[in-house]
């Protein structure tokens, strides 16, 4: 064994001190609560995602003539392969939702505030990027859902100024749908957008390792006992926890509420409604209230603004040290993403 540490040793010549002093992130003492520490949800969803995903991709065709028979044959001939595609659109759905409320909970802790701005930024990144993860993977299975959402996603981003024609063209790999739009898609899907990801996630990961975690102050606390406990072994059993738990869910999910097959896409025939995953009902809903080009670039100032909000935030509370806005401003931008998924949740047009 010594024999194999020393040549492992004379190759990375790191020591095991060297590796826990870089890896042993001293945490503060809120993140014992789980809904602090909600960022791991999304990156161990991620691993599962990655897992499923390449497993899938061994049967799934990405030509529009071969897609839905591919998805089929792994939902309905694969031992377990419905299984595995059930847990894969689980998984995107776990995914988002803990991306939503990890960033809620950043926000409403003010834990973008500096140094962490530029985090907060890389962090909008990773919010895109898991949904148009999202989108490109429904748009995959090339049923009817999937044919019109994309048609009409792309149709949205033509409506936007200038580059307009150019985005549709580049997502649709032409004018239209045709030939070449599912690889596009499937590339995007399992090559581009998760590598991209892998590569956020890792700047996103070592700023926190830089910075730490935002410490927070809380009136019940003890000022006598430490701040901080250790990440190895207390947090990463907390992190382990939550992940045994949540790969009960996503196992319960999938055999209770399996992922199913709509009918295949047919280009003549419009489908009398067409609606998106949840995740873009408020996207969607937004898109009905305002007509084209005012809701898509309406829409695109609002995300600016989340890009850049802790420059803004940090003006105002320049301005206004005791001010409590960015409070009621997310406040109410809670209650219009409940109220505008709700409501095209209800209705049918
Ligand atoms: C795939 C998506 C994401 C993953 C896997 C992820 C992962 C993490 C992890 C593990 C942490 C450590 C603390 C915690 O668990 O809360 C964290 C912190 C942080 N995240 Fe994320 N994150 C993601 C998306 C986002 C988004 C969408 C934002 C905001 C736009 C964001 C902004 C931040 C910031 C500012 C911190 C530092 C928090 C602090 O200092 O207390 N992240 N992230």
């Amino acid at each position: 064994m010594t024999a194999i540490g020393n040549w492992l040793r004379e190759r990375f010549p790191i020591s095991g001190d060297q590796l826990r002093e870089l890896t042993n992130e001293p945490v503060p003492n809120h993140l014992k609560r789980w809904w602090f520490c909600l960022g791991g949800t999304p990156a161990y969803l991620f691993v599962v995602q990655i897992i499923t995903g390449i497993l899938l991709a061994f049967y799934y065709e990405s030509s529009p003539d071969r897609a839905y028979e591919s998805v089929a044959f792994i939902t309905n001939e694969i031992p377990y392969g419905w299984y595995l595609r059930s847990v894969h659109k689980w998984g995107a759905t776990l995914m988002v939702a803990a991306v939503i409320l990890h960033q809620m909970r950043i926000y409403f802790t003010g834990a973008y505030r500096k140094p962490r701005e530029l985090n907060w930024m890389i962090g909008m990144c990773l919010l895109v990027c898991t949904l148009t993860v999202g989108f490109t993977g429904y748009s995959l299975v090339y049923e009817q859902l999937s044919f019109w959402g994309a048609t009409v996603g792309a149709n949205i981003a033509d409506s936007v100024p200038v580059v307009g024609p150019m985005m549709k063209e580049m997502l649709l790999a032409g004018e239209s749908y045709n030939q070449q739009t599912l690889p596009r898609f499937f590339i995007l899907h399992a090559a581009v957008l998760p590598v991209l990801m892998l590569l956020l996630l890792f700047i996103h990961i070592s700023l926190i390792r830089m910075q730490g975690i935002t410490e927070l102050e809380f009136d019940d606390e003890d000022d006598e006992k430490p701040r901080f406990f250790n990440f190895f072994p207390d947090h990463i059993l907390t992190e382990l926890t939550i992940g045994l738990v949540l790969m009960i869910v996503l196992s319960a999910l999938a055999t209770i509420l399996p992922a199913a097959m709509g009918p295949r896409a047919d280009p003549l025939t419009t489908p009398e409604v067409i609606k998106p995953e949840w995740f873009f009902y408020v996207t969607f809903r937004w898109l009905k209230l305002f007509s084209g080009t005012v809701a898509v670039l309406s829409m695109g100032f609002i995300v600016f603004v989340m890009f850049i909000w802790p420059f803004i935030d940090g003006w105002i509370r320049r301005r206004w040290p005791n001010s409590e806005f960015s409070v009621w401003i997310g406040i109410l931008a809670v209650f219009a993403i409940i109220g505008l998924t709700v409501w095209e949740g209800a209705v049918a047009h």
